[in-house]
């Protein structure tokens, strides 16, 4: 497979399931080839289905939790229990952790056998608690990354996946149009608060080269605020630093747009 793959689907719940499949397939195909699968997902809502389907049968049984290890692409700079957090809805919906699933469909279901241990989020709260500011919190996810046991390519760690939702500017992870994360060496990095999108939060974030060195990228977007960014990004004018997102359409990546962020105009 040499080109992205360009999937579009009839609407979030069918590109939910179609990620969630190729999420488990690939999984499972990581721990059979080297023991362990690096997973990296993303934040904002887009995981949530996907989550779902991944925490039901049959796709709970199809993968091996024990041996999967989940990262994240990007946070806000908030606790791992703030309504902003792109960890929330993971501890929610496959680790049960907290209210946010409690008395919803499939009450009493105790989570997916992923073990806390293999979850490494950005350390958000401990760098609020301690007053130590996101340059910590990104150097001290770098130093765990680095220290991992990943395979390297050119210095950066290989993810088995990245799961990546796309902004309506664009953005994907926390780099944003313009980013000063297209120069850094660093592993992780702050990002100031963007003004031009919200959450107005300060971020944390990989570094978007680890995107061109991950073995598999599933990227996913929903709905008609993300179709004239969308047309740009898949456009003819390639141009990365001002359509982050564009850091994704590689080789072997899948796109599970559904119709309305694939089609200019649907949904207005
Ligand atoms: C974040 C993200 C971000 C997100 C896109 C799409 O923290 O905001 O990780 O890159 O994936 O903004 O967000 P939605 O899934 O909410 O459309």
């Amino acid at each position: 497979m040499n080109e992205p793959q360009v999937l579009v689907v009839a609407d979030p719940a069918a590109g939910s399931a179609v990620a969630a499949d190729r999420i488990a397939l690939v999984l499972a195909d990581a721990v059979a080839a080297r023991g362990r699968a690096h997973w990296a997902t993303t934040g904002g809502s887009t995981p949530v289905g996907i989550y779902r389907r991944l925490a039901a049968p049959p796709l709970v049984d199809e993968i091996p939790w024990t041996a999967v290890e989940v990262w994240w692409g990007d946070d806000r700079y908030v606790p791992r229990d703030h309504p902003l957090s792109n960890v929330k809805s993971l501890d929610d919906i496959l680790l049960r952790i907290g209210e946010g699933e409690q008395g919803t469909a499939g009450g009493g279901w105790p989570g997916v056998p992923l073990p806390v241990g293999n979850v490494h989020p950005f350390p958000t709260g401990e760098a609020i608690g301690g007053a130590r500011g996101a340059a910590w919190c990104a150097a001290t996810l770098a130093d765990e990354l680095r220290t991992a046991g990943l395979e390297a390519v050119n210095g950066w760690p290989v993810f088995d996946l990245m799961l990546i939702g796309v902004g309506a500017d664009g953005h994907l992870l926390s780099v944003f149009p313009g980013s000063d994360a297209f120069d850094s060496p660093d592993l992780a990095l702050a990002v100031p608060a963007p003004t031009h999108i919200e959450p107005h939060v300060e971020r944390v974030t990989l570094n978007p080269a680890l995107i061109g060195v991950a073995r598999e990228v599933i990227v996913v977007a929903y709905g008609a605020d993300k179709a004239e960014v969308l047309a740009e990004v898949l456009g003819p004018t390639r141009d990365p630093r001002r359509w982050p997102a564009q850091l994704a359409l590689r080789p072997g990546a899948t796109w599970v747009l559904d119709t309305e962020a694939a089609t200019v105009g649907v949904g207005r």
